[in-house]
């Protein structure tokens, strides 16, 4: 049988995805474009493709999750890997082993791709540095979460046809949220208006810098928007009261229609989930099925990370010719 055809060159030319930040618009067009072929081949009876045979991915969460991991986990499967889940709350990491000792732990069984999430901002990048496999950041702390941002920006473009001039309002927990951080980051990268609403307690003093505009009133932060972006409260990351009470944050700041109406007519509303319902949205608005695409982003997320994998599997035959 003559051998195999080599693989396509990747799309992608790093070893780890740690974030969106720095990543050009050509590349992330080219992982939207890659992503397209796995929404098409996940509505397939045979979901199955053999680029991770042989492979071993193993997913390590230091966070709860339930869209990021077990899509990641069905990513790898579908992709032919060994995938195994780390239960991080049943590990050594109970018993007081280090980030990095856990992570020289798993290196020295050689997997391909580790996927980790992490309380803490860069500490997935820091373990990427001492590991011989590709890392994807599945969220480090209040820094980054780059396939959340792929996955948004792919449900967006395929609904819009496009990603460039449209008004994106992110509007929330903006200073906790690493969905925030990536998805700024990606939108202005590829050309979008981006809009942070939010009262001041809750947006970061350096988001101005990044070139996104500041509003602390909804009506006024989602006029004429395409995209409504919104983001839970990070409790889990708040120190002392950040906001006087949920209902009267849900009076100013939580999605309803009477607020939404200042957006387009046919604005998208989207939640990288989980949501919490009469807090930042009202089920009137998430459940609307003309307009919300929240259940399109958990589809889109599979697909976005059967991409991601590919990607920096192809890589690891090559690793001398990508950079970090
Ligand atoms: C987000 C996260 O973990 O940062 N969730 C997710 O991955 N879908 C957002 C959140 O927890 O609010």
């Amino acid at each position: 049988m003559p051998d195999p055809a080599p693989p396509a060159p990747s799309p992608y030319p790093h070893r780890h995805l740690l974030g969106i930040e720095g990543l050009s618009a050509q590349t992330i067009a080219g992982l939207l474009d890659l992503s397209e072929t796995y929404v098409e081949l996940s509505r397939q009876v045979d979901k199955k493709r053999a680029v991770m045979r042989g492979r071993t991915q193993i997913n390590l969460f230091f966070e709860t999750s339930t869209r990021t991991s077990t899509s990641f986990e069905l990513a790898g499967k579908r992709l032919g890997a060994d995938v195994i889940n780390m239960a991080v709350a049943r590990s050594a990491v109970q018993k007081g082993e280090t980030l990095l000792d856990t992570a020289l732990t798993l290196n020295a069984m050689h997997p391909d791709v580790l996927v980790v999430r992490h309380g803490d901002s860069g500490a997935v990048e820091l373990l990427s540095q001492k590991v011989d496999c590709a890392v994807i950041n599945a969220g480090d702390g209040a820094h980054e979460h780059p396939t959340q941002a792929l996955l948004d920006a792919l449900t967006i473009r395929r609904r819009l046809g496009r990603l460039d001039n449209l008004i994106v309002a992110i509007c929330g927990d903006i200073l906790h949220s690493r969905v925030a951080r990536s998805n700024i980051h990606l939108l202005l990268a590829t050309g979008a208006q981006v809009r942070v609403v939010a009262p001041p307690t809750l947006i970061p003093k350096f988001v101005d810098r990044l070139g996104v505009s500041v509003f602390h009133d909804m009506r006024e932060g989602l006029r004429d928007a395409d995209i409504v972006m919104m983001l839970r409260l990070q409790t889990e990351r708040m120190q002392g009261g950040f906001v006087p009470s949920l209902r009267e944050y849900f009076h100013f700041w939580g999605l309803d229609q009477a607020k939404l109406e200042a957006a387009k007519p046919n604005a998208l509303i989207m939640h990288p989930g989980p949501m919490n319902r009469g807090v930042e949205i009202d089920s009137v608005v998430a459940d609307d099925i003309n307009r919300s695409v929240i259940r399109e982003q958990v589809e889109m997320g599979v697909a976005v990370r059967m991409a991601c994998l590919d990607v920096l599997t192809r890589n690891l035959q090559d690793v001398g010719g990508v950079s970090p």
